[in-house]
């Protein structure tokens, strides 16, 4: 298992090319803001060495204007990673694309699934599915930018633009610019009148239609995403996918990631959840020199035990005793020895 070495530094040209081998695809886990930051990407790669993780959507303006390195660094163990971007301009995406190679990422990946007000008004995410011709011409500009491959992570329609004749022509305006994966969160928008949460679940899941996009464009790579909650739901999807995406379930139970590690992708993950976190606490002891707080390190490790004898004991310890600027290490350590003195049967 790789441990965390210390954080880039923020000179992105500098770094020592990687050497690029081909992307497993078969196990994912998904963008998700506030949730997939650094911190739970590094616990991620201590737990499963062979997933292949995706940032946050990060913006072409956050990128362009912003403090770049705040939202690009990160732990060269966190690889396999793909960079997701938010944007519709060609040219701010293709400076963004570049500005994410020469940062070392794996892939670059375009949001097209988001339906927020906010990134709606910023015309990007979800209600891109509505301009095909535009995301063909911003999918061509990054591939021109950068030898990564670059994906797209898209919904099966939005609001009424929900016909699977639609959706083949815009899956088709994708490829013909050159794209050639697709990772399809198998249901619609609705851009008016639901949160992003509420369209994370009530719009219902449809994998045949993502099923029969496959058999449309059987040359094309589909991941699929949405509701994959179990190692049992993983590997049939996997009979007639090319790959899976988890959001939450792997968020709110991180150990599944070892188990798909284990029995999906043949690889090595960490022996148990107390030997993932041993490994985390070097990452959070270089992040506390840093001045993160503790409260953002022990967010991803709350469901860590979920299911487990002294799981309830963890997460309150951690929930109760990580606050606070004094806070380090020793809480996460103290939580363990809880779990480790609980009750087989707790
Ligand atoms: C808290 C949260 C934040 C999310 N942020 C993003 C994001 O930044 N980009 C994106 O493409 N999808 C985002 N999503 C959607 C997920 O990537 C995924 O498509 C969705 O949760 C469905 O997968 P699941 O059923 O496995 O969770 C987010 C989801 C959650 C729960």
């Amino acid at each position: 298992m790789t441990r965390p070495t210390k954080p880039i530094a923020s000179e992105p040209i500098e770094r020592e090319p990687i050497e690029r081998e081909p992307i497993d695809r078969r196990i994912a886990v998904a963008p998700m803001m506030d949730w997939t930051d650094r911190h739970c990407r590094t616990l991620m790669r201590l737990i499963a060495p062979s997933i292949l993780l995706y940032t946050e959507m990060v913006t072409t303006g956050a990128i362009l204007r912003g403090a770049r390195d705040r939202f690009l660094a990160f732990d060269p163990c966190e690889h396999k990673l793909a960079l997701q971007l938010g944007g519709s301009d060609p040219d701010q995406l293709a400076r963004s694309a570049a500005i994410g190679t020469a940062y070392g990422y794996d892939e670059i990946n375009l949001n097209l699934g988001c339906p927020s007000d906010r990134v709606t008004s910023g015309r990007f995410g979800a209600c891109l599915m509505a301009e095909p011709a535009l995301v063909a011409e911003c999918v061509a500009a990054m591939i021109s930018a950068t030898e990564r491959p670059i994906t797209v992570k898209t919904r099966i329609g939005i609001d009424d633009n929900d016909s699977f004749a639609a959706l083949v022509d815009f899956v088709g305006a994708i490829a013909a610019a050159g794209c050639t994966t697709f990772v399809i969160h198998a249901r619609k928008a609705i851009l008016s009148g639901l949160s992003p949460k509420e369209n994370r679940e009530i719009p219902p899941l449809r994998y045949d239609v993502v099923a029969r996009l496959k058999d449309q464009f059987p040359g094309l790579v589909f991941v699929l995403n949405g509701g994959i909650t179990s190692e049992a739901a993983a590997r049939e999807a996997l009979a007639r996918f090319d790959g899976v995406m988890i959001g939450r379930a792997a968020y709110q139970n991180p150990w599944l990631l070892a188990r798909l590690e284990r029995a999906v992708l043949a690889g090595r993950p960490a022996a148990d959840p107390a030997s993932a976190v041993l490994a985390y606490l070097d990452h959070v002891e270089a992040m506390r020199a840093d001045g993160v707080p503790l409260s953002r390190l022990v967010k991803p490790l709350l469901g860590l035990f979920q299911g487990r004898p002294g799981a309830r004991r963890w997460r309150r310890h951690l929930s109760e005793a990580g606050h606070g600027p004094g806070a380090g290490p020793e809480v996460i350590r103290a939580a363990l020895a809880l779990v480790a003195a609980a009750p087989a049967a707790a």
